[in-house]
């Protein structure tokens, strides 16, 4: 990337409405030597930029083999966002990217692997799933609990069922409030630890998701003997520069545009839950 304030055109290929506020937009590059050349880590995100409207940081959900497609999802919560939301097929926008830090990809090969989300906080992890998925023989057991506060709130239903049946792979759904067709628990997600048998040792734990989530998950993990070390989480601010230089996602000494936003528990814990950070 020469300019890193300079948004590099796309196109929307496709895009696909996941649920009644989120959307998914499939995009390619209109210069293909720069799709070709484009590379990114699970993890990564992306500055989307809407011409005259304003940019947002959003995750890369595609996973990095394929090529031929750059996956946002998106939720439509504000300004920007609920403009891309009316986007079509054929629009252009511009991104700048890929930015931050991704999942721990190397301390996690031949090891187990946690993945704990939680709402919309999926969308981070699921590029680290198909990465891992793809790559199955690389990487131990693989447990994935989602929670969301409503059983409705639940995108990718189908992927979750897929991503049930890959070998050596539990999947583990929770919704606090959840109508009849539900098919999973009811409950928080840290409940689904419960029925979780986790090799302390070699398990590295990815999470992502609200904030008090993720403390009470680390909280539980802890205490079941997990290494602070192995845990690493995703954390979300709100953004303007991306790369460092304005402050507006500063938390203590880090900036979660360059220094995440993917970081090792040991790394943020002392900024976890307070105040002002
Ligand atoms: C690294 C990173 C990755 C992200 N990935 C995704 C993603 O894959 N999909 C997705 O839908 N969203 C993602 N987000 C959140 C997304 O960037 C915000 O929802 C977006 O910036 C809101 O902009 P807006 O103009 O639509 O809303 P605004 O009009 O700015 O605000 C609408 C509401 O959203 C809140 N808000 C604004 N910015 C953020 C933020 N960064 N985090 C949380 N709340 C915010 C505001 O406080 C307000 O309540 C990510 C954020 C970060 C930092
Ligand atoms: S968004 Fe500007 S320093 Fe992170």
């Amino acid at each position: 990337m020469d300019n890193p304030y300079l948004p590099r055109e796309v196109e929307v290929i496709e895009r696909i409405q996941e649920s009644p506020d989120t959307f998914t937009l499939r995009l390619r590059f209109t210069d293909p030597s720069q799709h070709a050349s484009y590379r990114y880590a699970p993890g990564q995100f992306n500055m989307l930029y809407l011409y005259g409207v304003g940019e947002v940081p959003i995750s890369i959900v595609s996973d990095i083999e394929d090529v031929h497609m750059l996956d946002h999802t998106i939720r439509a919560v504000g300004r920007v966002t609920k403009a891309l939301a009316t986007l079509k097929t054929g629009a252009r926008l511009g991104i700048r990217g890929p930015l931050g830090q991704g999942w721990p990809l190397r301390q996690a090969q031949g090891q187990d692997v946690l993945i704990v989300t939680g709402g919309l906080g999926c969308a981070p992890s699921v590029s680290v799933i198909r990465h891992i998925l793809r790559r199955r023989g690389q990487f131990g057991h693989l447990t994935i609990l989602q929670g969301v506060k409503h059983s409705n709130d639940l995108i990718w239903r189908d992927q979750y069922t897929t991503w049930a049946k890959q070998p050596d792979t539990q999947v583990l759904l929770a919704a606090d409030v959840t109508t009849a067709d539900w098919i999973g628990q009811q409950g928080l997600v840290t409940t689904l630890l419960d029925d979780v048998n986790l090799a302390a040792t070699r398990t590295i734990v990815m999470l992502c998701g609200p904030e008090p989530m993720m403390i009470a998950t680390i909280e539980r993990l802890l205490a079941d003997g997990i290494p602070p070390t192995q845990i690493w989480l995703s954390m979300e601010r709100n953004m303007q520069c991306g790369v460092g230089h304005c402050g507006h996602c500063q938390i203590g000494p880090l900036f979660v545009c360059r220094d995440g936003p993917v970081f090792n528990y040991p790394t943020v814990a002392p900024l976890l839950g307070v105040r002002g950070f």
